[in-house]
């Protein structure tokens, strides 16, 4: 358990809604640590002072990428934006789950998973999340991503994540139409790195299951090259656990795209302890964040790692999924990932980049 477990406070609030999150996040108060200085390295040819941070996920605004950013997490992602203004599902939002047979119903097959109640150390939890992509609208992203991007320091960047709104009204090529516009607004935001997401676990297919659909896929990763600039465009996939389709998928958007971000959260039928629904209707099925998944990200950044040598791609792999303790990084680095993110362990202990960084200073 870390030192710090005991008296730092997690930085999202539960008991209230993404929305009261957005407005008044983060909960952290009191004097910044100092973050141990770590030599420099590079994350897509950008000089970094470490190749770890915080994926799509809580990073909402301005502000939350400030305090991370200031924590000594170098690699920020803004989380991914829309060209329409989007709600949140009403919370809850983000469960603990029963720790009894957890791990053996999450790595066997398409099991029901249950809620319960959170462990004596929150450090080391699995959550499920069901939050459904919400987003402002541009007119109040914009003006606050290009605010975010001033506000990272020196050795650490701010990546773009964007998603296109599907709809019954919308053509294909609209769809990926908005994927190009909103790089080309992310972009002009002042970010150097952009990220298409492929995946999440509690949108409709169109959105959450883009991935699974090699050539719409390509369409998309072509598209949002062809507006990033010349920058470095990223894709953010769920698990693919038949080889064939990882590979697939990879020749399909090699060139176009010069990474992945695995994984999403892996989608999960989740239910109270009587059997009931746990979400509200209508989200039955939910992402499972945190520490359980962690074997099953750093398999499939091990699976795309094989496949990129074999096959001599230029993709590298960002690490998501499950990072939870100080040595966690290294593992997905020696994994083959060219850098590692943590939402749920950096939400529950916002001081996990200073202790990578001390345990780890080469992360
Ligand atoms: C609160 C929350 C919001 C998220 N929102 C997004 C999102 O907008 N876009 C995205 O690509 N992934 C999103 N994710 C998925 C995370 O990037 C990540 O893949 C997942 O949480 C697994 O990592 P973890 O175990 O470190 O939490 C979200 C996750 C959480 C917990």
């Amino acid at each position: 358990m870390s030192s710090h477990a005991a008296s730092v406070k997690q930085t999202y609030r539960f008991d209230q809604s993404f929305e009261w999150n957005y407005v008044n996040g983060p909960q952290f108060s009191g004097a910044y640590p100092s973050v141990p200085v770590t030599p420099m390295k590079s994350f897509f040819g950008l000089p970094v002072r470490s190749r770890f941070g915080v994926p799509s996920s809580i990073l909402s605004n301005s502000r939350w990428v400030e305090t991370y950013a200031r924590l000594g997490f170098d690699i920020l992602t803004f989380k991914t934006v829309r060209s329409v203004a989007r709600a949140c599902g009403s919370a809850p939002n983000w469960m603990f789950l029963d720790r009894n047979g957890l791990e053996d119903r999450l790595y066997t097959g398409d099991q029901t998973m249950v809620v319960g109640d959170a462990p004596a150390s929150t450090q080391g939890a699995t959550m499920a999340g069901s939050f459904g992509m919400p987003s402002v609208l541009p007119q109040m992203w914009e003006p606050d991503l290009e605010r975010a991007c001033r506000s990272i320091g020196e050795g650490q960047v701010l990546i773009g994540s964007v998603v296109g709104s599907a709809g019954p009204d919308v053509s294909d090529d609209a769809f990926v139409a908005d994927f190009a516009d909103l790089t080309r607004r992310v972009c002009a935001a002042g970010v150097p790195i952009v990220e298409a997401n492929l995946s999440c676990p509690n949108v409709g297919k169109a959105e959450g299951q883009l991935y699974l659909d090699i050539e719409r896929s390509r369409t998309i990763a072509r598209a949002v090259k062809e507006a990033s600039g010349g920058r470095p465009v990223l894709l953010k996939v769920g698990l693919m656990e038949e080889p064939e389709r990882l590979l697939a998928f990879m020749r399909a958007v090699n060139g176009y795209a010069d990474g992945l971000v695995l994984i999403n959260a892996p989608s999960r039928r989740i239910v109270a302890p009587d059997g009931s629904a746990a979400f509200p209707p209508g989200r039955e099925r939910a992402g499972v964040t945190g520490t359980a998944i962690k074997p099953i990200a750093l398999g499939a950044v091990r699976a795309a790692q094989k496949i990129i040598e074999r096959e001599r791609m230029a993709l590298q792999i960002v690490g998501v999924g499950g990072l939870t303790f100080a040595g966690d990084a290294l593992e997905f680095i020696e994994a083959g990932a060219c850098a590692a993110q943590s939402a749920t362990g950096a939400m529950f202990n916002p001081m996990l980049a200073i202790e990578v960084k001390t345990a780890t200073p080469a992360v």
